[in-house]
């Protein structure tokens, strides 16, 4: 089934021209979008999920015409995001975090947090802070979920656990949009990647193809060693 369908997009900031007629599909699957720095991944998310308004284009989400429309209805209609930004109330327990998103228990068990319950959040480390994060993004009972570098600052085994939630998320059958610019835990849990080079696709395919891809080596992943 289609999930999200993002039609010639476009975004300027003045006279910077960030997204340039940028279109692609979201089925039942694991999409990862890799790019270079200001590439335009973030503000892809900002538009597909409210916060930013179109200058062109459409998005359309389960069939239905959202662009322009605000972040709350896209939220009632069953888009979830984290930022690249950790946003959760530091001086509240990862419980009272959870419920003040309309969530429960359950969704702290699918991260795993469920020990850590009664835990400020200010005294997570930055793999269990972005594991409560999803978790908030899940008590809005998403029928997608978009992350933005969900790995970032992570240590190896952080990165390692976030991997088990990601997957589980998959196999319980919620569609997911991954930004990332770590491609060695990326790869291992996306199905298909979409690369983003100044506002525009430069490559849509598998991630072993996307490696080998001429294009794609030459505007990224020169510095970005695999
Ligand atoms: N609110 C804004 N106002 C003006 N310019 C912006 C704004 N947001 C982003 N930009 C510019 O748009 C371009 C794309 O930024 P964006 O944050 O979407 O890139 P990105 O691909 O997410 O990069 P990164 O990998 O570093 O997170 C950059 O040149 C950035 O400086
Ligand atoms: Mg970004």
């Amino acid at each position: 089934m289609l999930m999200l369908e993002v039609i010639d997009l476009e975004k300027k900031f003045g006279e910077l021209r960030v997204l340039k007629g940028v279109s692609f599909k979201v089925s039942n699957e694991c999409l990862g979008i890799i790019g270079p720095n200001g590439a335009g991944k973030t503000t892809l998310f900002n538009v597909i999920s409210g916060f930013l308004k179109p200058d062109g284009g459409e998005v359309r989400f389960r069939g239905e015409k959202v662009s322009g429309k605000k972040p709350s209805y896209l939220v009632k209609k069953g888009l979830a995001r984290t930022f690249q930004l950790i946003r959760v109330f530091k001086q509240m327990s990862v419980e009272e975090n959870v419920l003040a998103a309309g969530g429960s228990m359950e969704e702290l068990k699918v991260v795993g947090l469920e020990r850590k319950r009664s835990e400020k959040a200010c005294n997570l480390s930055q793999g269990e802070l972005r594991r409560l994060s999803i978790a908030l993004a899940l008590s809005t009972n998403p029928k997608m979920l978009m992350l933005d570098e969900p790995f970032s600052g992570l240590s190896q085994a952080e990165g390692k656990e976030l991997e088990r939630v990601i997957v589980s998320l998959r196999e319980s059958g919620i569609p997911l949009v991954i930004i990332e610019h770590k491609l060695k835990e990326l790869f291992s849990v996306v199905d298909r990647v979409i690369v983003l080079n100044y506002g525009e696709i430069i490559f849509e395919g598998l991630p072993e193809e996307a490696v080998r891809d001429k294009v794609v080596i030459e505007a990224y992943l020169g510095g970005n060693g695999i």
